[in-house]
């Protein structure tokens, strides 16, 4: 069964065809970071323009990479929540325009989910039951237990900002320009992260909930020397690497924390880790340490699956179709999960 996937939830653009589930016969991703660069992070209306401007193409050139016409996909997936909600209805408007032309299947499709399942696509197999998922993108933190492979349960979640959106503002206060997740992976790694005490970012120390303000502020107080008794810090090369350094350690640390108390609260065999800063490299590493230490199956996507794109939205979308069937035409979309 071959699945067109459409993905705008936020600030990429992206279609692609997928097979049974796992097997990818194209992804194309638009990004549109080059137009909200210099507003230091996505502008939802300017991004919901931009999808339409791009969505026809990006669905054409996921076809023709995959070598069919629009007549030989069997469904339609679109992520339909959550997200910025003009974008979705953007992917969502343009789903429905063909799942209704061609006279196809429409599947609504979590996005959160998508990105847990991103994980587990190429394997094939998921997780042995029940297992925990964490998903840190720039617009979501949050921790889910699985008692039914398609069935997340939200365990934990942020009070105020995501982690992607923490590393982008602590890369702005360092200097070091948009998107800042993989630029701070970059520079972080010539860094002292034990330079800098920074706390983790967890609401409670031992719950299963995330804040990402305070330790954003440590930062910026950190450089301003608004922290009595410091002095402002300037922004040489060597004190950027280790506040980026000491910045990513705290929140690397805070992450497993909470996940691996979900683990064993939920008494569950794996854990699984999406979204876009599971593309980190030092939180891949961070993580492959301490699952093998507690003796934990990890699952982490491929890196170039970790960021948004539409393979997981098709992929996903299979499986749901074949659990719970077609949504129809009335398929709405939601700012939230
Ligand atoms: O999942 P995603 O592509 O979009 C949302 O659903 O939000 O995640 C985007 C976020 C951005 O905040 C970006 O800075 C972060 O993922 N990110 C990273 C890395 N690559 C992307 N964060 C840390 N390290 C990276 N290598
Ligand atoms: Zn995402």
């Amino acid at each position: 069964m071959k699945i067109l996937g459409i993905e705008s939830s936020c600030d990429e653009t992206a279609a692609a065809v997928v097979e049974d589930g796992t097997r990818v016969l194209s992804d194309v991703v638009r990004s549109q970071v080059d137009i909200h660069r210099r507003f230091g992070g996505p502008v939802p209306e300017i991004a919901s323009r931009s999808h339409l401007e791009v969505i026809v193409p990006v669905i054409e050139e996921a076809l023709s990479r995959a070598g069919l016409a629009a007549s030989a996909i069997d469904a339609v997936a679109v992520a339909n929540r959550p997200g910025l909600i003009g974008a979705l209805l953007v992917g969502l408007a343009a789903a429905k325009a063909l799942a209704l032309a061609l006279d196809k299947p429409l599947i609504g499709v979590n996005h959160l989910a998508a990105h847990i399942y991103a994980s587990w696509m190429e394997g094939g197999a998921p997780p042995e039951t029940p297992f925990v998922a964490l998903v840190v993108s720039g617009g979501h933190t949050s921790l889910f237990r699985f008692d039914q492979p398609f069935e997340p349960v939200e365990i934990g979640s942020t009070a105020d900002d995501a982690a992607g959106e923490a590393y982008d503002k602590v890369a702005a206060i360092l200097g070091l320009g948009y998107p800042g997740g993989p630029i701070i992976d970059e520079v972080a790694r010539a860094g002292d992260g034990a330079r800098f005490r920074f706390k983790p970012p967890l609401l409670a120390r031992d719950g299963l909930d995330f804040s990402f303000s305070g330790i954003k502020t440590a930062v910026l107080y950190r450089v301003t020397g608004r922290s009595a008794p410091h002095e402002p810090l300037p922004l040489s090369e060597q004190n950027v690497r280790d506040l980026a350094a000491s910045f990513q350690e705290a929140v690397i640390s805070g992450l497993l924390s909470a996940s691996f108390r979900a683990v064993r609260r939920a008494r569950a065999a794996a854990l699984v880790v999406g979204g876009g800063c599971a593309a980190n490299s030092r939180l891949r590493e961070r993580f492959a340490e301490e699952a093998a230490a507690h003796g934990v199956r990890l699952f982490l996507p491929a890196r170039a699956r970790s960021t948004d794109n539409a393979a997981m939205i098709a992929g996903l979308g299979y499986h749901l179709y074949r659990l719970r069937g077609a949504d129809g035409l009335a398929l709405d979309a939601y700012p939230t999960s």
